[in-house]
């Protein structure tokens, strides 16, 4: 009996497993290995707050600091939602990854274009992105640690050899933009760590492009940082050693590395059903498995594996409701609708 309750005492005092999981905390589990993240917008540090001051220990702008919304109008930038955020990460004392500068995506028509709607050119255009970085960079200088400078350049399509997706960016200044975006960044905050960020990133076809590409900006000298790993995965793929050769082939090019929007999809990506209205218990049971086997992965590689960012802080806040099926429910992350720790949770937090 006295033996069994110094014993519990002990666990408890290191965080151990007879205390209930949901009480443990999540980024202080992981404090030797990664910071724990998770994508947010002014809503979720309302609804999600208790869960996010607790598990995580960096923030993500789930949309409010892409071009679209923190700079919508030629010469007006909004910059409310993304002081919240780095508000908030102060007051708490998160971490906050920037997201994102140079995009094909969320990206308005003017920024292309002259006032009469003309496509503007090569150097026009390096102009704007060269203020747009140095304005949003700046600003934020003190509050964020890294950038996703580029996102998602690269054509992952397999029918074609084209190494760049066809972008307005592309078009107008040509394949340059991507080491002009990182030079711009680097000299509005020589401190912050500049990554290129893309998904489908293990998929050996596309990560061989990746490699490439970020390996051809380190030859060349531009200030490149690390790759993020988007992690939109489901309970099916990849297999732990794609996400293995991934790590270490991107390692290898002595860059950090960050998983930045991490889910498991319940659904495997061409699987469009919409009859559930629960996940079932098998799905659940996958999926715990499944984040083990990554967080267990994620950890052997620590020393390269910088961060960890899930794309959301629990079942009730995903994209995945909308995508690939409009209005489809998902179940991704690792607490549950009401905000409770799924068995998913409780996998990644006991080793
Ligand atoms: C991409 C972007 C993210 C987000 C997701 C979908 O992965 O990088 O900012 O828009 O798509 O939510």
């Amino acid at each position: 009996m006295g033996s069994l309750w110094i014993k519990r005492r002990l666990n408890l005092l290191i965080g151990g497993r007879t205390m209930a999981n949901g009480n443990q905390c999540l980024y202080r589990k992981y404090q030797p290995y990664f910071p724990i993240g998770t994508c947010v917008d002014p809503k979720a540090l309302q609804t999600h707050k208790d869960l996010i001051i607790q598990h995580y220990n960096s923030l993500t702008a789930e949309n409010h600091m892409k071009f679209a919304l923190i700079h919508p109008r030629h010469e007006y930038y909004d910059f409310s939602a993304a002081d919240q955020i780095a508000a908030f990460a102060n007051d708490y004392d998160k971490l906050v990854r920037g997201h994102t500068l140079v995009w094909h995506n969320q990206t308005p028509d003017w920024v292309f274009q002259d006032l009469t709607g003309q496509p503007i050119d090569k150097a026009a255009l390096l102009k704007r992105m060269e203020e747009h970085i140095h304005t949003v960079v700046s600003r934020y200088r003190k509050h964020i640690y890294c950038w996703d400078v580029v996102n998602e350049a690269v054509e992952d399509k397999e029918d074609t050899n084209a190494v760049l997706r066809d972008s307005h960016w592309l078009r107008i200044i040509g394949p340059e933009f991507i080491e002009k975006a990182f030079e711009y960044a680097h000299a509005a905050d020589a401190n912050a760590l500049l990554f290129y960020n893309d998904y489908n990133a293990c998929t050996p076809h596309k990560r061989d492009k990746i490699y490439n590409l970020v390996k051809n900006l380190k030859d060349k000298g531009v200030p490149i940082h690390g790759i993020g790993l988007q992690g939109h995965w489901n309970i099916y793929w990849p297999s732990i050693d794609e996400i293995r050769a991934a790590i270490e082939k991107y390692a290898s090019l002595e860059v950090e590395l960050h998983i930045t929007e991490l889910d498991l999809s319940v659904f495997k990506f061409d699987d469009v059903r919409t009859d559930l209205k629960e996940p079932t218990n098998e799905m659940m049971e996958l999926q715990a498995k499944r984040y083990e086997g990554i967080f267990k992965l994620f950890r052997e590689y620590s020393d390269v594996l910088t961060s960890v960012t899930f794309w959301g802080a629990a079942d009730d806040q995903t994209w995945l409701h909308d995508f690939p099926v409009k209005g489809r429910t998902n179940w991704p992350l690792l607490f549950d609708m009401n905000h409770h720790p799924k068995q998913a949770f409780n996998r990644v937090i006991d080793f």
